[in-house]
């Protein structure tokens, strides 16, 4: 069952920027960081509340922008009860968050969301992610592969510059995949023709290692030939296409979805999402994670 969001007042641990556009932010969050499963978010009001590191109090005299941002949870240190958010600077408040340093307090309510499942016997996940939608992918592998599961990581971004999260995943994947629109970095394409060709080669081999494709450094590690599952976080079209992708070789995808929103608690109503019947889920409470077959990816 998951868990009651909470709310807290979670200290800024740690900041690292990446490139002009990337940054990941360490919190301690408590019960949040107990908590979390791969898959879950928080929304966090993106202005600090305290002073940094003054041992008094000053309230921020900003409120603006009012309503918190979601962002995945990256990674989880559970023994110093840190989470970790993994940005992009898109707009005004996550450029704001990109500019918060060590000490700063910021109100945090999570984790929110249903989570990716794994059902038992599940023996091989791939993760597709794309730009800054690897965050929640890292969390997963992470955990699932802990728990004894391969785990194959296919991740693509626009170049070079912005390639983000993909360290994080050498010290537990199978085998790794790194694409590139422009060829800086990995292999020059997108994710889906790499995922083609690997759902392809799955259907028709009995064993597999890492292939010619792989980029994790390390030798050929046996794996599970088939993939009992996907799992997908990225932009709309990469997540389309997968869904597409995954249906025709007949594997199970879970996507993890994104829309604007301004809750994050099924309140507000601005996160909707279509489903097939023409019914509407709400993204943040019966996803981010849904059965790619439950709701309409073409808008
Ligand atoms: C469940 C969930 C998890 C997310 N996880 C991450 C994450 O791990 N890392 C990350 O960098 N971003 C993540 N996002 C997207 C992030 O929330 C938005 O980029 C952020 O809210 C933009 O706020 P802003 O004030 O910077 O931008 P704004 O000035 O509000 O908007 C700037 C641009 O971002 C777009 N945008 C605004 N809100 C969202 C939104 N909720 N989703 C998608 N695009 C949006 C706008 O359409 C506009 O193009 C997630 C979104 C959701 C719904
Ligand atoms: S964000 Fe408010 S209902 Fe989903």
């Amino acid at each position: 069952m998951v868990a009651a969001p909470q709310l807290q007042d979670a200290v800024v641990t740690r900041m690292e920027r990446h490139g002009s556009h990337f940054f990941t932010i360490g919190l301690r969050a408590g019960s949040i960081a107990r908590q979390a499963e791969p898959g879950q978010f928080v929304m966090i009001a993106v202005h600090p509340q305290l002073a940094a590191d003054s041992g008094f109090l000053a309230i921020s005299s900003s409120w603006d922008p009012l309503l918190r941002r979601p962002f995945s949870i990256y990674r989880v240190n559970s023994a110093e009860e840190e989470i970790f958010l993994l940005g992009q600077a898109t707009g005004r408040g996550s450029r704001i968050l990109a500019a918060a340093v060590p000490g700063q307090v910021y109100s945090v309510l999570g984790p929110l969301g249903r989570p990716f499942r794994v059902e038992p016997g599940w023996k091989h996940l791939l993760l597709v992610g794309g730009g800054a939608g690897v965050a929640p992918l890292v969390f997963a592998g992470e955990r699932f592969a802990a728990r004894g599961i391969a785990v194959t990581v296919l991740f693509g971004f626009r170049n070079a510059g912005s390639v983000i999260g993909w360290e994080a995943t050498s010290a537990w994947a199978t085998s790794r995949y790194l694409v590139t629109e422009d060829g800086s970095a990995g292999k020059k394409g997108l994710v889906t023709d790499v995922l083609r060709r690997l759902l392809a080669s799955a259907s028709t081999t009995t064993t597999s290692t890492s292939s010619s494709g792989c980029d994790c450094g390390h030798g050929p590690a046996p794996t599970p030939a088939r993939f009992d599952a996907i799992l997908a976080c990225g932009p709309a079209v990469m997540l389309k296409a997968t869904a597409e992708l995954a249906r025709a070789a007949g594997v199970p995808c879970q996507v993890s979805a994104e829309r604007t929103m301004g809750c994050g608690f099924g309140v507000c109503l601005s996160c909707v999402l279509p489903r097939p019947d023409g019914s509407y889920a709400l993204v943040c409470q019966d996803g981010p994670v849904f059965a790619s077959e439950e709701v309409d990816l073409s808008g």
